[in-house]
């Protein structure tokens, strides 16, 4: 129900494309820099680098818009004319990423006297594997293409397909059938044909990945590739951090979970789910079993209060997409942020086309101009996009705020910045308060049955991700850090400790089921995603403090409160300019810089009162 926290892609830099252009593009840029092996340079000179940064910041800049631009038309206009030319334009944007590496190479960073500058200069020599030589360079990202290709084209048997032609299922067809079915067996069967499908036929490319990943690492100066993924967060201490915060939300998860076992036994019976075990991975509404909200008409308390969803009356008030982006823009405005500008207006694509094929994942961009900002949503008048408006507009204030920042601080304080600002925009935006406010919502705010189903949504949606955010990358770093082998057991130990999930049927190690998420394949980070989902109640509990809220936290409404959109502009402005910690502090007023799990834990805490009466008789495991 809620936004996914991953579906939305927040911008232009970060934009991937599934497309396997990666060996002529390699033929043409070979020789750049012949089999450079990572050694710091010997330049000191302040003045040379502050030469070199300027003209990076400018280039950067550059190359953003016009790379982000070729995205956009392709985004918007899926035609093979558009892609070729998003193509040639990433491939200028990859050529000018090694050569800045190599210049950037050139100094000594670590003795550069203006802290500024190294801080930049660290940046660009730490990012990416421009440290391989090339034949490895080409190969690895060789590698992530084919295996991003083998995901993108798994195609499933329907269940009872007894002819076995129609084999044509893809990933949003399965995600259809493990959201609505209810047969186990069908359930299993899905779960199974996509888990066989894409692992093992990825394996031994994985496993090579593995190893040229690690070494590109340790030419930059890490241990493994594991300490480098860590590296973004600039903090020693950052695993024992997280692992911290996801051990007090441990007790609250496991009351959650018995409740949700309990309510799964009554449905399928002892014989799929044990009433005392674990939860097997098909019959959780998802096929990586890391949002339980699709079944939430199994496991809801109270199934006759009707479920908050203003849906129908927007219809009824005859909402058009253009309003939902003006009510959106009215709530930053309400906080005293900036209204969109003209171009956002002009440019962005609120509706879906009706003549052209279109990529409808919502998203917010940056063209990297100070000018141009941008939102791409096929929006229908329902509720779950009325969020994401606000959603995806909370990335293009963040943009705004920030824009003035050199271009390497143009982005969250950390990885998990953006989308925590995104959420908790959210979080204000749907629950009962404003949702009356803004005049959709007509029935009760403070009915007690509401707010507890209320609640017990949100948990379907982000308590019960929280472990399989956190355990994604837990696996990864293990993986890098200890070798390739046992890599399935190791991911469902992981499984069963922290989510309480186990595998339908039994699976070996000729099976990689980590791999059945793209973001395994497709080398992309996993712990932004835990990180951000910490921070979005961190920062939803300041703002709401700021605003002078009192009651329970997740009743909060932060419209119309200049004191939290201060707040707001405060974080958002200086980007990642400042190390997050000190971007927590300014946040906090100087209490506090730490990653926690505690305004989480506040959030539901009138959910974790009602669940520990439910379960009094339960014996309670999970995690
Ligand atoms: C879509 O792109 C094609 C080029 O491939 C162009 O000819 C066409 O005019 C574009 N359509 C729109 C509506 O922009
Ligand atoms: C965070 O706060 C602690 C205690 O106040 C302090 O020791 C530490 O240096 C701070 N870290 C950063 C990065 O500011
Ligand atoms: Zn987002």
């Amino acid at each position: 129900m809620m936004v996914p926290f991953e579906g939305c892609e927040k911008s232009v830099r970060y934009y991937l494309v599934q497309v396997l252009f990666i060996f002529w593009y390699w033929g043409s840029v070979k020789n750049v820099e012949a089999d450079v092996v990572a050694s710091v340079g010997t330049n000191v000179n302040l003045g040379e680098a502050l030469q070199f940064l300027r003209e990076y910041d400018l280039e950067a800049s550059r190359m953003c818009f016009t790379v982000g631009t070729s995205q956009w038309i392709y985004a918007t206009n899926m035609t093979d004319f558009n892609k070729r030319r998003m193509v040639e334009e990433q491939v200028l944007k990859a050529k000018f990423d090694k050569l800045t590496w190599s210049r950037a190479m050139a100094f000594d960073w670590t003795k550069i006297p203006d802290p500024m500058v190294r801080r930049h200069l660290k940046f660009l020599v730490t990012s990416g594997r421009g440290s391989l030589p090339d034949e490895k360079y080409n190969e690895i990202h060789h590698l992530i293409s084919e295996m991003k290709d083998i995901y993108a084209h798994v195609r499933v048997c329907p269940y009872d397909n007894n002819d076995k032609i129609y084999c044509d299922l893809e990933l949003e067809d399965l995600s259809e059938i493990m959201a609505k079915s209810r047969n186990p067996l069908e359930l299993a069967h899905v779960w199974k044909e996509w888990h066989d499908k894409t692992g093992p036929p990825m394996k031994n490319k994985f496993m090579r990945y593995v190893e040229i990943a690690n070494q590109a690492s340790k030419f930059n100066g890490f241990q493994d590739a594991g300490e480098e993924m860590r590296y973004l967060y600039e903090d020693a201490d950052f695993e024992n951090v997280v692992a911290e915060t996801f051990q007090r939300l441990q007790p609250l998860y496991k009351e959650f979970f018995t409740y949700v076992r309990k309510k799964l036994v009554k449905q399928y019976g002892p014989n799929v789910v044990r009433p005392e075990g674990p939860l097997p991975a098909h019959i959780l509404g998802n096929i990586w079993a890391q949002d339980w909200s699709n079944i939430e008409n199994i496991v809801t308390p109270y199934p006759n209060t009707p479920k908050i969803d203003v849906t129908d009356e927007m219809r009824r008030q005859g909402f058009t997409p253009l309003r939902i982006f003006q009510m959106s823009e009215e709530f930053f405005t309400s906080l005293g942020l900036k209204p969109m500008p003209p171009e956002f207006w002009r440019h962005s694509m609120i509706e879906k086309p009706v003549n052209r094929k279109v990529q409808c994942t919502a998203s917010a961009w940056d063209f990297c101009n100070r000018l141009d900002y941008r939102i791409k949503q096929c929006t229908e008048v329902q509720m779950k996009d009325l969020i994401t408006s606000h959603h995806e507009m909370a990335h293009i204030q963040y943009y705004l705020y920030y824009a003035d920042q050199p271009y390497l601080y143009r982005d969250g304080a950390n990885p998990g910045f953006h989308e925590g600002i995104a959420n908790a925009i959210s979080l204000s935006v749907y629950n009962p308060t404003h949702l009356h406010l803004v005049g959709l919502f007509n029935n009760d705010t403070t009915d007690y049955e509401t707010n507890m189903k209320f609640l017990f949504g949100m948990a379907l949606g982000k308590l019960a991700y929280a472990p399989y955010a956190y355990l994604v990358d837990l696996w990864r770093y293990e993986i890098f850090r200890n070798g390739v082998s046992n890599m399935n057991s190791d991911w469902w130990q992981l499984r069963i400790k922290f989510q309480g999930v186990v595998p339908p049927i039994p699976r070996s190690e000729q099976h990689l089921d980590a791999a059945a998420k793209r973001h395994i394949p497709a080398d992309m980070p996993y712990m932004k995603y835990y990180v951000a989902l910490l921070l979005e109640f961190q920062i939803f509990e300041v703002l709401c403090n700021a605003a002078g809220h009192t009651g329970p936290l997740h009743s909060c409404d932060i419209y119309r409160s200049r004191e939290a959109g201060r707040i707001l502009s405060d974080i958002m402005t200086v980007g990642r300019s400042k190390h997050w910690k000190d971007v927590l502090r300014i946040l906090t007023k100087g209490k506090s810089n730490k990653l926690s799990s505690d305004s989480m834990i506040k959030y539901f805490q009138p959910l974790y009162i009602w669940l520990k009466v439910q379960n009094k008789n339960e014996k309670l495991s999970g995690g």
